[in-house]
């Protein structure tokens, strides 16, 4: 989700340095924002001085801390491991000015608990974004217990600056977006482990019936089956409820490395 990130800051008029560990990764980001803003030349919705002025915009670093040196706001989009969350924040509180505001893209992970990993949790926020990030309107800005209200209004502000409509929501496990969106998805991969239809067939009634852009099974694919296992998880651990356990089809589906779009591989083939 970097490069979408990127993306609209950069649109928006801001100067954006991403920041990955691989040199491959920042070229294949740095190629998917010049894609999609030639889509919207070729749309006439912006016009190529446009796209050439936010390209410009963007800078990489393969190194973290000259990267994020002179940023007031850092938002983290690494996987969704918190191990690897709580190192990237440590670094992060070392490298930035002590009044830059840290957010998070975490599709579930608690912010409260990012935020006590620093030594500035009243400047750690989530700012979820949703995928694709230039087209979904949605930014969930998620308070943790010891976010201020400035900061919280700052992120509030600055997503409507984005063109994005933010809306707040308190630190629970999955927030609201995946407390609600990842339960229907695993009981889509209940009903393929049960037999109850195919997955075409399953995406079909969500389609057609309930006017889903995309049904739980492709939405999945989507997302990566990874990312959804590790937000059910998530959930499970957060709550301790047993409606939250994750289908063992997910389970082994992602052990077989078949995690949607990203592999070529999920309940369709790509
Ligand atoms: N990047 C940028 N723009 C894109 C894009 C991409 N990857 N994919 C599509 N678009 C743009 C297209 O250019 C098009 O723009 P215009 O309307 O200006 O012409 C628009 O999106 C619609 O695209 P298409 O007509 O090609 O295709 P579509 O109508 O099937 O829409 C979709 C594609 C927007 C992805 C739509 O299927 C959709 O809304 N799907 C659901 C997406 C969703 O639920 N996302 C949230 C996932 S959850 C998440 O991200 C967070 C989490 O925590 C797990």
């Amino acid at each position: 989700m970097g490069n979408g990130i990127a993306h609209v800051f950069a649109q928006s008029g801001y100067n954006v340095t991403l920041v990955d560990v691989q040199k491959e990764q920042l070229e294949r980001a740095t190629s998917t924002i010049e894609k999609n803003l030639a889509r919207m030349v070729k749309k006439e919705k912006i016009s190529e001085a446009d796209k050439q002025a936010t390209l410009d915009r963007v800078s990489t670093s393969t190194e973290l801390k000259s990267g994020v040196a002179d940023s007031r706001l850092v938002v983290e989009a690494v996987n969704e491991q918190f191990e690897l969350k709580k190192k990237i924040f440590q670094q992060l509180d070392e490298a930035t000015s002590a009044d830059a505001i840290l957010a998070t893209n975490t599709s579930s992970i608690s912010v409260t608990k990012i935020g006590a990993v620093t030594s500035r949790p009243d400047k750690v926020i989530g700012m979820h974004f949703f995928n694709p990030v230039p087209v979904m309107k949605l930014v969930e800005v998620v308070s943790g217990l010891d976010t201020s209200k400035e900061v919280t209004e700052t992120i509030t502000s600055l997503s409507e600056k984005l063109g994005k409509s933010p809306v707040p929501v308190n630190d629970y496990p999955g927030f609201v977006s995946n407390r609600v969106l990842m339960p229907m998805i695993n009981e889509a991969i209940y009903a393929v482990y049960e037999g109850v239809a195919e997955p075409e067939h399953i995406d079909e009634v969500m389609k057609l019936g309930m006017a889903h852009p995309m049904g739980p099974l492709r939405l999945a694919d989507f997302i990566g089956l990874d990312v959804c296992l590790d937000i059910l998880r998530v959930l499970h651990d957060g709550f301790g409820d047993p409606k939250y356990r994750p289908c063992p089809l997910l389970i082994k589906m992602v052990d077989a490395g078949k995690l949607g779009d990203k592999t070529g591989q999920g309940f369709y083939s790509y």
